[in-house]
């Protein structure tokens, strides 16, 4: 390679293409998850791995994977998750914009075939929270388990895999706990539906410009 197509490396060493990238591809993948090919266990075990990296309120590091790819577990998840499709409808009716309408039919697709995703990921907080109507409880109870399940989501892009963040088999939740063995006092915070992707190219999605959504030094500064 010469020089003039090297990598151009920030100056924390990271090359920006790729890590700008990642950041900015990493979609809710629904359509093109690859139903038929298997993940390998190791593969998520890495990717766990990375996630430990993530932040935790008091460093509780209180995260907990269950990984289902037994085939009777995850068809009686997708059973749980489909019964969400009512009130997934609902939301749909007041879509605001054209691309929300499209999320809400992909959606939609993604809850009928849920169970048959290769794997289902279940983050879960061992402990529960005492206080949930407490903001700084709340905050820092459920703020320690999302970031480590956003890393996961890119390590798994970055392999080639894809994931969606759903949180709809919560309104179920008992159901579920029951599937999955878990003792009372482990919580769960989402389901990841976790495939290979078909293709890899993913594409940055509309958002609105930063400048419209930043208050410098205070909101009405
Ligand atoms: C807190 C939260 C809950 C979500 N719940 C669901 C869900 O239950 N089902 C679903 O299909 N997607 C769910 N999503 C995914 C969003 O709908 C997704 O981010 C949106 O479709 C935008 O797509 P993109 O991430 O590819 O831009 C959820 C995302 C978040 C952050």
């Amino acid at each position: 390679m010469s020089e003039t197509n090297a990598p151009s490396l920030s100056e924390a060493g990271f090359d920006l293409a790729t890590v700008d990238r990642l950041l900015s591809t990493t979609r809710a993948v629904r359509r093109r998850l690859d139903y038929d090919r298997p993940v390998p266990r190791d593969v998520l075990l890495d990717c766990i791995r990375l996630s430990q990296q993530a932040p935790t309120g008091t460093n509780a590091q209180h995260w907990r994977w269950v990984v289902i790819d037994d085939p009777g577990k995850k068809k009686a998840l997708g059973e749980i998750y489909a019964r969400g499709l009512p009130m997934l409808d609902e939301s749909a009716k007041t879509a605001r914009d054209a691309q929300t309408a499209d999320v809400y039919r992909h959606a939609r697709t993604l809850a009928e075939r849920m169970g048959e995703t290769p794997v289902l990921v279940i983050p879960c907080l061992e402990g529960r929270l005492e206080a949930p109507d407490s903001l700084v409880l709340a905050t820092t109870w459920y703020g320690s388990i999302y970031p480590a399940v956003w890393s996961f989501q890119l390590a798994l892009r970055s392999r080639g895999l894809g994931s969606t963040f759903t949180t709809m088999h919560l309104a179920f939740e008992e159901d579920a706990r029951r599937v999955l063995d878990l003792p009372e006092d482990v919580v769960q915070t989402a389901m990841l539906p976790v495939g290979y992707t078909l293709g890899t190219d993913f594409k940055r999605t509309e958002r609105p410009a930063p400048e419209t959504i930043t208050h410098w030094n205070g909101w009405n500064a």
